[in-house]
């Protein structure tokens, strides 16, 4: 079949979408590689002609199947293991020894992200660096999250099964203690370390993130190496602040040594290893509200500020919230009008300081609302303080027992503690006072199936699918932060596509 071309102005036409869509920029100097791919993918989708085939494409938001067979075409599927090496060291050598110091004895949880982590090279060197500088890592509630846009890579990925070609530039000892050899000369990665891995479908152009829904919030270090590159300027500022907020105070931002801009990362702190930029988020140091950059050259090393005491089981605040609350106490007898909105409005930006300043006057003078408390606990959910979280969803039980929501919260958080047992327990009260709770089917289908009960999951999942078929497709779930009942039977209907082809 021979492919007729597009003409220059549709072409332009279609390089905008696509940077809407799926934030990949062709600037005019690459119309003939984009030419050449997209003549590629009129082929996959079945058309004759480029025409025709684009303007199809173009006619409405790209569908997930349209996305699959775009990003197979026009993305590049370059990684391998330990990928840009003094990277790692530093990861190695100071990044990881310093949130396990700060973490140890207290909360003892850590969260990883590999976002565009094409087919699992990179997350599974995460996951490999951490049993090497851990040595209690099975007294540690981890999750290493790698995702793309790409299905058929996170395909590759969740086997776990690699060519030499991965392990091109990879440091000598690897191979030993962490795959096995499987037949034609390929190498699996042993059961271990792949269980320490979990692989999802997130477009970084449009998904929600962060997201309690799929551990992309309190994220303690995100990778986004060699994928920004492509992307158009308008959509690599989004992600930027979207990994901002996804990150916990103190957090790290690490990105290929090609894609450091201080322009760009401004509301991160630049810190300089010797020639090599990560971005610790710092909000004492970069408020959102001052993008001014920090100049690099005076960039010096900043170190974590400690989380708050974990707090006894009573459900107590942390100390670091009596102490706002006695300071908001201190400074106004009176929360201003409107103090809540105000509050919610920072937390939307992902001003999560400023929320809980907000939010502590306003909760310092009765009456004490519900709704203000909830968003106090997921504020100090997203600060990555826990312990602080679960005292307020535990006074917004006391106040309002029947709320599923709030057990919702409570068992969210419970989770990310680790606490998997009670969060179960909480999960399955929230569908108690409500059956249609899609949320609580869906995660409960989740726990399910992390613990190989496979029926179980599979039940909840039908469950979760049937009420989201039950919804407009745009319609927001309650407690979900912006997920949409249609972006939610997507994920769900991929992950168990993904779970049999595994
Ligand atoms: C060159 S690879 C980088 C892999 C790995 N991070 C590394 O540095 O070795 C780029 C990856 O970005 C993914 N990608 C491209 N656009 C994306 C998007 N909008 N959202 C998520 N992933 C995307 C591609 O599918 C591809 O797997």
């Amino acid at each position: 079949m021979t492919i007729r071309p597009a003409p220059d102005a549709l072409l332009s036409r279609f390089s905008q979408f696509v940077a809407g869509q799926m934030g990949l920029h062709f600037p005019p100097e690459r119309a003939t590689d984009l030419q050449r791919r997209i003549r590629s993918a009129t082929r996959e989708f079945g058309f004759e002609d480029v025409a025709d085939c684009v303007q199809w494409l173009m006619s409405a938001p790209l569908t997930r199947s349209q996305i699959e067979i775009l990003a197979g075409n026009l993305t590049v599927g370059e990684t391998y293991f330990f990928r840009e090496k003094r990277t790692f060291e530093i990861f190695e050598e100071h990044v990881l020894p310093e949130l396990t110091r700060l973490r140890r004895g207290g909360e003892q949880r850590l969260r990883l992200w590999s976002a565009a982590c094409c087919s699992g090279e990179e997350p599974y060197s995460i996951a490999i660096s951490l049993r090497k500088i851990i040595p209690d890592l099975v007294d540690w509630h981890v999750t290493i999250l790698g995702s793309d846009i790409n299905p058929r890579f996170l395909h590759k990925a969740s086997k776990g099964v690699f060519t030499e070609w991965s392990f091109r530039n990879a440091p000598s000892w690897l191979k030993e203690g962490h795959f096995e050899k499987v037949e034609n000369g390929h190498w699996e990665i042993l059961p271990e370390i792949k269980r320490m891995v979990s692989f999802s479908h997130i477009n970084l152009a449009q998904d929600v993130y962060p997201s309690l829904l799929n551990d992309t919030n309190v994220v303690d270090v995100i990778f986004c190496r060699n994928v920004l590159i492509y992307f158009a300027p308008e959509q690599v500022e989004k992600v930027i602040r979207n990994f901002h907020r996804c990150l916990t105070e103190g957090g790290w931002l690490v990105l290929s040594p090609s894609e450091t801009s201080h322009v760009l990362f401004s509301q991160f702190v630049p810190v300089n290893f010797e020639g090599t930029i990560l971005y610790q988020k710092d909000s004492a140091r970069t408020s959102p509200v001052d993008r001014r950059a920090p100049q690099l050259e005076e960039a010096s090393r900043v170190f974590f500020q400690p989380l708050p005491e974990p707090v006894a089981e009573t459900g107590a605040m942390a100390p670091q919230v009596w102490e706002l609350l006695e300071l908001a106490e201190s400074k106004t007898a009176e929360p201003p009008p409107g103090a809540y909105d105000q509050a919610f409005a920072f937390y939307e930006q992902g001003r999560y300081a400023e929320t809980a300043e907000t939010l502590a006057a306003l909760l310092s003078s009765p009456p004490v609302e519900p709704r203000a408390m909830a968003l106090m606990a997921r504020t100090l959910a997203n600060q990555g303080n826990l312990a602080g979280a679960l005292g307020w969803c535990d006074k917004v039980i006391a106040a309002d027992k029947l709320n599923p929501g709030a057990h919702y919260l409570r068992a969210s958080v419970l989770h990310e503690q680790g606490n998997l047992n009670e969060s179960v327990q909480s999960f399955k009260r929230v569908l108690y006072l409500d059956p249609d709770f899609v949320l609580a089917h869906f995660a409960l289908g989740n726990l399910a199936r992390h613990e190989g009960k496979f029926r179980e999951a599979d039940r909840h999942f039908e469950h979760a699918l049937a009420l989201t078929h039950g919804r407009p497709h745009e319609e927001i779930l309650p407690e979900s932060e912006g997920i949409t009942a249609g972006r939610l039977s997507e994920i769900i209907t991929a992950s168990r596509q993904s779970e049999t082809a595994a």
